[in-house]
């Protein structure tokens, strides 16, 4: 009874002290969001590198394919980021390790400036810069599933325009305090981008639908995983638009929900099934090798998969408190959008 009712009280107080005038800040987010989106130049040097390079990869591979993926292809990209490109060959006779290394080589022998090959990395790659358009990419092998991840990214992108507003606000947060560093134990864009699309399809009423939920129009196999979902999204233009809320009010809602709403005990958010599932089903509950699973995203096709299994026992901390952060900047503060962005 009692206890009950104080918590009523309680959440209540929280409601009356939502600031009211959250929607006023939505055109100064709108304006950060174009200003870190590529521009059309951008984009076709982008498109000029990638065609160079397929030209150099066929002389040696005639049949292996070169495809964009990560941000320069899932359209959360902002400008001036590096790209990422999957070198597809199939039937390969030789080991995906000579074939990083040849890549170098011809890389290295046409004008490409500092070739590098990170044999030992979790994802081995070649790096390198193109002089021609100063763009620096990281060229992997094989790595399918990738690919087929960025086209999910992009589909949701293209059902309702707020989903990319807010990765984009969300990516410039996490870059500007410093959270978007997998290897300091904090979450990669990707996950980021995932996190904003659960959020999204789990507003009320719905923005985004759960596309692996619905009839199957593409279907890939890769890798033994099957990546099935519904693809024809030009069908679901007009999902979201119940929803009338505003970018500023889905910006607040976002830190709120992962400052003081989410169940980091208990629970797995899941883009696959649009809804938040246990842990405890995943098997998700106890530490196995370094997967402390303290934050849990789950990868839409390799279910086994936890995003947040970078996160350990210190930057858990780090990460929570600066959504805190963000959310009570996003209700109290008188300058939001500059005060959110300013370097940690
Ligand atoms: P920025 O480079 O920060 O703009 O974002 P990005 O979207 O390129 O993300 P990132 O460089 O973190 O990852 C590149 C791509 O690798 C992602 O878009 C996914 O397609 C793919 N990927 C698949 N699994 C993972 C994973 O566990 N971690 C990361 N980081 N990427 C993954
Ligand atoms: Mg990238």
């Amino acid at each position: 009874g009692h206890h009950v009712s104080s918590q009523r009280v309680r959440i209540r107080r929280r409601e009356l002290r939502r600031r009211s005038n959250i929607d006023n800040f939505s055109s100064s987010f709108l304006h950060i969001f174009k200003s870190l989106v590529p521009s059309e130049d951008e984009i076709t040097k982008q498109e000029q590198l990638l065609f160079s390079l397929k030209k150099l990869v066929n002389k040696e591979w005639p049949d292996a394919e070169l495809h964009l993926y990560g941000s320069c292809a899932n359209s959360f990209g902002v400008s001036n980021s590096d790209i990422d490109i999957c070198l597809a060959i199939k039937d390969y006779e030789i080991s995906k390790l000579d074939i990083l290394l040849k890549l170098a080589d011809i890389l290295e022998s046409s004008n490409l400036l500092n070739v590098q090959a990170l044999t030992r990395a979790r994802v081995p790659i070649v790096k390198m810069m193109d002089p021609v358009t100063g763009i620096s990419c990281d060229i992997c092998i094989n790595n399918l599933l990738a690919v087929v991840n960025t086209k999910l990214l992009k589909d949701y992108a293209q059902i309702d325009e707020r989903l990319r507003q807010l990765a984009f606000i969300v990516k410039h947060w996490a870059k500007s305090r410093r959270v978007n560093e997998t290897y300091q134990g904090t979450l990669s864009s990707y996950a980021y981008v995932l996190m904003c699309i659960h959020f999204l399809q789990t507003r009320d009423p719905a923005i985004l639908p759960c596309l692996q939920g619905m009839e199957v129009t593409h279907k890939v196999i890769v890798d033994d995983t099957e990546c099935a979902y519904f693809d024809s999204v030009e069908k679901l233009c007009n999902f979201g638009v119940r929803n009338k809320e505003s970018i500023a009010q889905l910006i607040w809602a976002f830190f709120h929900y992962w400052a003081y709403c989410h169940d980091y005990t208990n629970n797995v958010i899941s883009v696959r099934t649009g809804s938040i599932i246990s842990k405890q089903a995943k098997d998700w509950t106890r530490r196995i090798g370094n997967d402390r699973h303290l934050i849990c995203i789950e990868d839409p096709f390799e279910v086994s998969h936890d995003l947040g299994r970078v996160v350990d026992k210190f930057s858990i901390n780090i990460l929570r408190e600066e959504f805190e952060r963000a959310a009570n900047i996003l209700q109290y503060d008188p300058n939001p959008t500059v005060t959110l962005f300013e370097p940690y």
